[in-house]
C-alpha cells in the first residue's frame, strides 16, 4: 500500500467535492446578486450591442466577480477547517493564510475600483498593495537554478549550479502579481473573454500539478495549488454560464483582479512562476502589443473593443486600439462577438500546450 499516495488522492477528492458545492452555489446566487448590484447602480452598457435592436439600451449588472470570490473565499476557509479537523499535522497553516490574506485584498481593491472607477494608472499599483503578505510571509528561496547553457559564455562556470537573486527576487515575485492581474484585465471588452481565458489558465495549472504529483507524490506544494485552484475553476465556471455571450452579467475589476492574484499566489507559494508565465503567453504578447499606449505614445481610449457592425452582426477590426483582439479581427476579418471569443480562447488553449511542450520536453535540456 502506498499510504501516502493513497491519502493526496483522497484530499483532493474532498476539494472537488468542496469545489463543486462551491460551483452551484455560485450558480444559485448571481441572479439574486446581480439584481443587488444593478440596485446599488453596478452597471454597464454592453457596449458591442450598440445599434443591435435586440440587446441595445440594456444596463447589464456588472461586478459579479464579487459574488464568485466571497464563495470561493468562503469555500476555500471552510476545506482548510475541515482539513484541519482531519489531519491537523499536515495543514501548513501559514502560507495558506498569506494567500488567502493577498487574494482577500485583492478582491477589496477590485471592488473598490468597480465603485470608485478609479484612472488607469493608479489601477496599475493596488496589485502591489495587496501582494506585501504574500511576500512577507514567502518563506522559500530566493535562488535560481542556472541554465546548463554553454554558449556564449559558460553560466554554470561562471555563476554555480544555482544563483541567489535575493531581493531582486522579491521584487519579481511583486511583478508578476501586477503583471497577472492587470494583464488579464486589459484581454478584455467582449464577452466571456475575462472569465473564459481564466477557466483556460486554471484548468492548465491544475493540469501541471497533477502531472507533478504523479511523477512526485511527495510534492506538497502542488497540492497545495490544487486546493486553491479546483475551487477557483468550478467558481468561475459558473460565472462563465452567465458571461457567455450574450452575457447576462459582467465580471467587473472584482473578477480580472481576483483570477489574476489567485494565479500569481499558487505560482508564488508553489514555485512554478516560469511555467505559470508560459500560459500566459496570450496575455504576455497582448501586454507587449499594447505598450505604446498604455505607456501613452499612442492616445489610450477609455475601450480598445474592436467596432460592432450592427447590419452584419459582426466584429470589425480598429487597427489604432492595439490589442490581440483587434489584431485577430485584421488577420481573420470581421467575426461575430462569439466566434471571435471562441477563437481567441481556442489560441489561450494552444499556447498552454506549447506551454507544456517547452515545459517538458524543451527546458529539461537546459536545467
Ligand atoms: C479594460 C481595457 C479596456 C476594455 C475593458 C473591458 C485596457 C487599457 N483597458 O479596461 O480597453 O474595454 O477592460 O472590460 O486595455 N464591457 C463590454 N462587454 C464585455 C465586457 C465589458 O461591453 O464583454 C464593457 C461594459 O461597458 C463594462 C465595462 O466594459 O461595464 C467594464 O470595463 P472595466 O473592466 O471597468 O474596464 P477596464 O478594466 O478599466
Ligand atoms: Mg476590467
Amino acid at each position: 500500500y502506498n499510504l501516502p499516495n493513497l491519502s493526496l488522492q483522497w484530499i483532493i477528492i474532498q476539494s472537488g467535492i468542496f469545489s463543486f458545492g462551491a460551483g452551484l452555489l455560485t450558480y444559485r446566487l448571481i441572479p439574486t446578486i446581480s439584481e443587488l448590484t444593478s440596485t446599488a447602480n453596478l452597471t454597464g452598457m454592453d457596449l458591442n450591442k450598440k445599434g443591435n435592436p435586440k440587446y441595445s439600451g440594456k444596463k447589464i449588472p456588472e461586478s459579479l466577480g464579487i459574488c464568485v470570490s466571497v464563495v470561493y473565499l468562503v469555500c476555500v476557509i471552510l476545506f482548510q477547517l475541515f482539513q484541519w479537523f482531519s489531519f491537523p499535522e499536515t495543514v501548513q497553516l501559514s502560507e495558506y493564510n498569506a494567500a488567502l490574506t493577498s487574494i482577500c485584498f485583492m478582491i477589496l481593491l477590485g471592488f473598490g475600483d468597480d465603485v470608485l472607477n478609479l484612472r488607469w494608472r493608479y489601477k496599475l499599483v493596488l496589485p502591489l498593495f495587496a501582494s506585501l503578505p504574500l511576500l512577507v510571509a514567502y518563506a522559500g528561496g530566493t535562488s535560481v537554478v542556472v541554465p546548463d547553457i554553454n554558449f556564449p559564455v559558460p553560466l554554470r562556470e561562471w555563476l554555480g549550479m544555482t544563483f541567489d537573486l535575493g531581493v531582486f527576487y522579491r521584487i519579481y515575485l511583486l511583478m508578476l502579481a501586477i503583471f497577472c492581474t492587470n494583464s488579464i484585465n486589459i484581454l478584455a471588452g467582449i464577452n466571456g473573454l475575462e472569465v473564459g481565458q481564466s477557466v483556460v489558465i486554471a484548468i492548465s495549472i491544475i493540469v501541471h500539478n497533477l502531472i507533478e504529483l504523479t511523477i512526485s507524490p511527495n510534492s506538497q506544494q502542488h497540492l497545495f495549488s490544487l486546493v486553491l485552484m479546483i475551487p477557483f475553476l468550478f467558481t468561475a465556471i459558473s460565472l462563465l454560464f452567465y458571461n457567455w455571450y450574450p452575457s447576462r452579467v459582467f465580471v467587473g475589476d472584482t473578477f480580472t483582479y481576483f483570477s489574476g492574484m489567485c494565479f500569481a499566489v499558487v505560482a508564488i507559494l508553489c514555485h512554478f512562476s516560469k511555467t505559470l508565465l508560459l500560459f500566459f503567453i496570450p496575455q504576455i504578447l497582448n501586454f507587449l502589443y499594447s505598450t505604446p499606449q498604455l505607456f501613452g505614445v499612442i492616445p489610450c481610449p477609455r475601450h480598445r473593443v474592436p467596432k460592432y457592425n450592427p447590419t452584419t452582426d459582426k466584429m470589425e477590426a480598429i487597427p489604432t486600439n492595439l490589442t490581440i483582439i483587434n489584431l485577430l479581427l485584421m488577420v481573420t476579418g470581421p467575426l461575430s462577438e462569439r466566434k471571435l471569443c471562441i477563437y481567441l480562447l481556442i489560441f489561450q488553449g494552444l499556447c498552454s500546450c506549447i506551454g507544456f511542450g517547452v515545459r517538458y520536453f524543451v527546458a529539461p535540456y537546459f536545467f
